[in-house]
């Protein structure tokens, strides 16, 4: 059996995604905007739900078809024989996703009525009964993407959101994306081989994540059972499910290569990192310590260091005079401590990361969430101590 599916991902990560999809081996790979459509196997496909690590949804297309208006696009969607795709017992919600603008164009409200009808028309003449919709917590999720009188209607295999790995609770204010922390890991070319630190670690979420790469653990493999879409939907191979979370969990490593460290100056962001690392499974490889960076020590001769800076509301109450000290302080410290590491920062776009004095060697444009940031990148070579600031 091949599956057709797309992998939906932030644009600025998306050949983080693709390389990922390679070495997992998925096929006939075509980047989208925002997404990635690619073929794969029975096994690939319960594979790459248990370890991608930067997409935040899979769906699988039910169909592909004309839709030039809304009249065609009912009879197209009402031709899909929807008993086989899900059961009418299950709940269900629509998401229409108009892929363009302008005269014309269907709203997604239209897309989604209009394929709400003809699936519940055809559930009807079948089954004599209808599927309900539900909004909160469908057992099922549809969407329909139409552009260019093009409709791709899809399935969601993954239920929940990817980057909701199953580990984390909600006791830090400013917690960045599990997608996100391994993109960015990812993009450092990161693999485990290397002592890494992250000094404002807050929830532990880049230390876990780091954790996850270097023993070669699946990052979905601690979701709850019934997380997944795929779990509800009549094609579910349980025996391959197991067989695959099996192997997974034959594959991962025992030890690390190299070192991971975690503080944050408040010590109940230290514990709540912990505790996270304990649900990850990993606690026992992450050396956790309370405490300000600017009076610690690093923890390694060399390494990766990472750190996701505070900024927008974290900094409200604090004047621009003392964010500008506290970026000069971070460049003082990186220029007297830690020549030898590579140090990377996610900042907010328009932060004042010029006062660390630093040249970058690399900058990258991301989103956290709906924030545009930037993750700054220093190579800090031993013995250069003086380094010209843009
Ligand atoms: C944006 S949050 C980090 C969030 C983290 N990446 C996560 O996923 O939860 C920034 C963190 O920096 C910490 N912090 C601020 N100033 C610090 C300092 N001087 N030394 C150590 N940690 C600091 C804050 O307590 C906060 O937890």
């Amino acid at each position: 059996m091949i599956f057709n599916l797309i992998a939906i991902c932030p644009e600025e990560t998306k050949d983080v995604l693709v390389d990922e999809l390679k070495s997992l081996g998925a096929t006939e790979i075509d980047p989208q905007f925002k997404a990635v459509h690619f073929k794969v196997d029975e096994e690939g496909f319960y594979d790459l739900h248990l370890k991608l690590r930067t997409a935040s949804r899979l769906l699988k297309i039910i169909k592909i078809f004309s839709a030039k208006d809304e009249n065609m696009l009912y009879d197209q969607a009402r031709r899909i024989p929807w008993d086989e795709v899900f059961d009418v017992d299950s709940t269900f919600v629509i998401e229409g996703v108009p892929g363009e603008r302008g005269p014309g164009v269907m709203s997604a409200n239209t897309i989604s009525k209009r394929i709400r009808e003809a699936l519940q028309s055809s559930f009807l003449h079948k089954k004599k009964k209808k599927p309900s919709v539900n909004l909160e917590e469908p057992d099922v999720s549809l969407s329909a993407f139409v552009r260019g009188g093009k409709c791709i209607l899809s399935i969601d295999t993954s239920g929940k959101s990817l980057h909701k790995r199953g580990y984390r609770s909600d006791k830090h204010p400013a917690p960045i994306k599990e997608t996100l922390a391994s993109a960015i890991l990812k993009l450092l070319k990161y693999d485990g081989s290397t002592a890494l630190y992250d000094p404002m670690c807050g929830s532990g979420t880049i230390a876990i994540e780091a954790c996850s790469i270097a023993l070669n653990k699946a990052a979905l493999i601690h979701r709850k059972r019934g997380d997944f879409g795929f779990e509800k939907l009549p094609f579910f191979n349980k025996d391959l499910w197991r067989k695959v979370q099996d192997k997974a969990r034959e594959a991962k490593d025992e030890k690390l290569t190299a070192p991971i460290f975690a503080s944050d100056i408040q010590s109940k962001y230290v514990d709540a990192a912990r505790d996270n690392a304990l649900r990850a499974r990993v606690e026992r490889y992450i050396t956790f310590m309370s405490g300000d960076f600017f009076d610690l020590d690093p923890p390694a001769p060399e390494g990766l260091l990472i750190a996701n800076l505070p900024y927008g509301e974290r900094l409200k109450n604090v004047s621009q005079e003392e964010t500008l000290d506290f970026y000069k302080r971070i460049g003082d410290k990186l220029k007297k401590d830690y020549a030898g590491w590579r140090a990377a920062f996610l900042v907010a776009e328009e932060s004042p990361w010029k006062f660390f004095g630093l040249k970058p060697s690399r900058k990258i444009n991301l989103l956290n969430g709906s924030i545009p940031v930037k993750l700054v990148v220093f190579d800090l070579y031993k013995g250069t101590k003086k380094i010209k600031s843009k």
